[in-house]
């Protein structure tokens, strides 16, 4: 009798969606002590987008998330999940609002937060869902408005950062093939809280005064620099044994668009040419849990099915993660501007 096959998660859809306003490192040196040439270099960041006052992260993540269901030709699907860290209230979740915008019902709808790397993690989230037969098919959303948490005058943080969401749907499938997910790994470390952290507006000091530092987000940026390249190539080496690959059977590696040099050095470390890392940040600057989705959307055309694909995200908790996917037959994904 033959064995029984195992279901797997398999990517079926993905979409995207950006603020129109474009702000280039030209318009943000109008303003900060800052140059093109410092913000490239530095970072290779070009461009980022950035949300207009009134619209928030959900209508990101409503345009993402639609784009995502019409790529994978669906409706409907079980769940959703919107990985982000900036909310549109702290009280009650995004997600309910997103999965009612769209259409999809009284589904079972959640955020998860664990800020850079809240895609990965969703992913997990996602893959574990659909082994374990509590969904068929869920709607992931990695979308972020980190513009409306950095100090617009911090030029160390304001440069970096732009807003955006990114959309996938995933679905279960016999054994899977092209679009399967291999196992994920992820890992935390708390005593790292402070390296990147916005200490007012939560429950330990509730209340936000815009005059004070503590209001804004803060970041350890070489600290943060270190601990992204060593906890994001440990775990995509994790990541390459669990699935059985060896680093040149890696084909495109994305990894969280925080520095393009954090990029480079993840490569270099796990040994995969650093042609094959995916860069983005030089057209969106670091979108957060976003980055990895828009970065899959915005590269689509130039992965062939089959492929493979290594994932990995670090970020703020401090959280990281990797995982690897075989790419699926996919119709061109779309990223809106709105
Ligand atoms: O998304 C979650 C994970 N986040 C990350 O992985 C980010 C990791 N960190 C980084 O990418 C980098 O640390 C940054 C891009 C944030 C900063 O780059 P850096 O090369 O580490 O610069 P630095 O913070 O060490 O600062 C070097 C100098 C400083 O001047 P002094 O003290 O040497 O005189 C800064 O004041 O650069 C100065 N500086 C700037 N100069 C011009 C900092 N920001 C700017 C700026 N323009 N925007």
């Amino acid at each position: 009798m033959a064995a029984a096959k195992l279901r797997t998660t398999v990517l079926q859809g993905l979409g995207g969606a950006l603020p129109s306003r474009a702000v280039t490192n030209d318009d943000l040196a109008k303003t900060l002590d800052t140059t093109d040439e410092w913000i490239t270099s530095r970072t290779g960041i070009s461009t980022r987008h950035k949300v207009e006052p009134g619209t928030s992260t959900s209508d990101l993540a409503v345009a993402a998330g639609r784009r995502a269901l019409e790529n994978a030709g669906l409706d409907s699907v079980d769940m959703v999940i919107v990985a982000t860290s900036t909310p549109d209230y702290r009280c009650p979740a995004t997600a309910p609002d997103v999965a009612a915008r769209l259409g999809l019902g009284t589904i079972p709808a959640f955020d998860l937060a664990a800020v850079c790397s809240g895609f990965v993690y969703g992913l997990a989230q996602a893959d574990a869902l659909i082994k374990s037969h509590a969904a068929e098919h869920v709607l992931l959303i990695g979308a972020d408005t980190f513009t409306t948490l950095v100090n617009p005058t911090d030029r160390a943080n304001a440069v970096i950062f732009g807003d955006g969401a990114g959309a996938v749907v995933l679905g279960a499938a016999r054994d899977g093939g092209a679009g399967r997910f291999g196992p994920f790994t992820l890992g935390s470390d708390g005593t790292g809280v402070d390296l990147i952290r916005v200490e007012a507006g939560g429950s330990r000091q509730p209340v936000i005064d815009t005059a004070d530092p503590t209001a804004w987000f803060t970041m350890q940026g070489r600290a943060v620099f270190a601990a992204a390249v060593a906890a994001m190539a440990d775990s995509c080496r994790t990541a390459l044994n669990t699935a059985g690959w060896e680093a040149d059977d890696v084909d495109h590696l994305v990894a969280h668009q925080a520095n393009r040099r954090i990029m480079t050095m993840v490569a270099a470390s796990i040994g995969v040419p650093s042609e094959r890392a995916v860069i983005h940040l030089d057209r969106v600057g670091n979108t957060s849990a976003a980055s990895i989705p828009l970065a899959l959307a915005a590269h689509a055309g130039q992965i062939r099915p089959g492929e493979r694909v290594l994932l990995t995200a670090f970020g703020g908790g401090a959280t990281w993660g990797a995982g690897t996917l075989t790419w699926p037959a996919l119709e061109a994904p779309v990223i809106d501007l709105i």
